[in-house]
């Protein structure tokens, strides 16, 4: 069944260039067949925020905020479309957004941001995942930054560089992903939370009897307190399953030894593994979790990579992996709560 998809934009200004990246964005996703509707907050107009969506008495709020809420209860994902005014997002999108809370629970977002300048409003990007962490709706790992929006998109929302075309394409894919996941889970009862992995977890101590943390780590900045938060929620006994991106690969070393960047980590925003602000060897791996008191039982890897130019590798690199997991892609770590928080 097709997704449905809800796109806010955030800019009201007198010749907005985020019309461009709304349309370009809101066409990417009916090729891909989603039910996409378009918030526009200059169609809208709601005054500054007096009154929040919920605090009206059942069946007496403003119809614009009737028709908005019934549209985000409907959604599978969002897409915000933020500009950068000063580092932050503009007051038309927060504004919007700030009208509701509870329509936007256990959905995926995603951020596609712009500006004039080289940066794509990678800085507003960041203010808003906190607010939409907040907001129950945390973004996707990927955003999608636009820069020079006024030469990048035409009135269309037409790209007039092909490579935009292709980049969006991983970013839709992953909000896919995420969409698909959480209707699934939500469909078979199962309870899912989205969580601000910087901050405490909103979990009760010696909760879980098992956690599974795939490819995690490597977008978080305080991986200690993580780790620590992690601990905290596991029962004593209880089984941490975590990964992390190897850099010290053998595909790596190879790349590195032939002056070519190493692969899952990522030199600026526009780059594959921008999301990555960590990365992990074998031994490095090991030290963070031994840290936290966790008793680690076992280490190995998913497999060892020979082609530096392609994944493609032969059945027994698996096997490989297993034996010599400091060569292989992928550290996986078994790791046992051993004493009450
Ligand atoms: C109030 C204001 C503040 C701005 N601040 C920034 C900024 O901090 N960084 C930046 O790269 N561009 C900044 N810009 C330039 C915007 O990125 C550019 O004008 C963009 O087109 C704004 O989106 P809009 O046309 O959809 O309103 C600012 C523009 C405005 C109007």
């Amino acid at each position: 069944m097709a997704l449905k998809t809800v796109v806010i934009l955030g800019s009201v200004r007198e010749g907005r260039q985020g019309i461009k990246a709304a349309r370009f964005i809101v066409n990417a996703l009916k090729k891909r067949k989603h039910s996409v509707t378009l918030v526009d907050p200059e169609e809208y107009e709601l005054p500054l925020l007096k009154k929040m969506y919920k605090q009206y008495e059942k069946g007496k709020a403003p119809r614009k905020l009737e028709k908005l809420a019934k549209l985000f209860r409907s959604a599978d994902a969002f897409v915000i479309v933020t500009a950068e005014y000063n580092h932050s997002p503009p007051p038309a999108l927060m504004n919007l957004l700030d009208h509701f809370l509870e329509e936007y629970f256990f959905r995926p977002s995603a951020i596609v941001s712009y500006s004039a300048g080289i940066f794509g409003g990678v800085r507003a990007a960041s203010h808003l995942r906190d607010a939409l962490a907040e907001m129950g709706m945390s973004a996707i790992p990927s955003s999608f930054p636009i820069s020079k929006i006024q030469n990048s998109l035409d009135e269309k929302g037409k790209p007039l560089d092909e490579k935009m075309n292709q980049r969006v394409k991983k970013f839709l894919d992953e909000l896919e992903w995420y969409a698909k996941a959480l209707k699934e889970a939500g469909q078979r009862g199962i309870k899912t939370f989205q969580v601000e992995l910087e901050k405490n977890l909103p979990f009760e101590n010696d909760f879980f009897d098992a956690l599974w943390c795939s490819r995690t780590l490597e977008h978080v900045f305080n991986t200690e307190h993580f780790l620590k938060e992690c601990y905290r929620i596991l029962k004593v006994k209880g089984i941490l399953l975590i990964t992390a991106d190897n850099i010290c690969s053998f595909v790596n070393r190879i790349r590195v030894f032939f002056g070519l960047y190493p692969l899952r980590v990522s030199f600026s925003e526009n780059e594959r593994y921008a999301q990555h602000v960590r990365c992990f060897n074998k031994k490095s791996f090991t030290e963070i979790i031994k840290r936290t008191d966790f008793n680690i039982e076992k280490i190995t890897s998913d497999f060892i990579c020979f082609n530096p130019r392609s994944y493609n590798s032969p059945p027994w690199s698996a096997s490989l992996g297993k034996i010599i997991p400091s060569l292989g892609e992928t550290l996986i770590i078994k790791a046992r709560k051993t004493e009450k928080y």
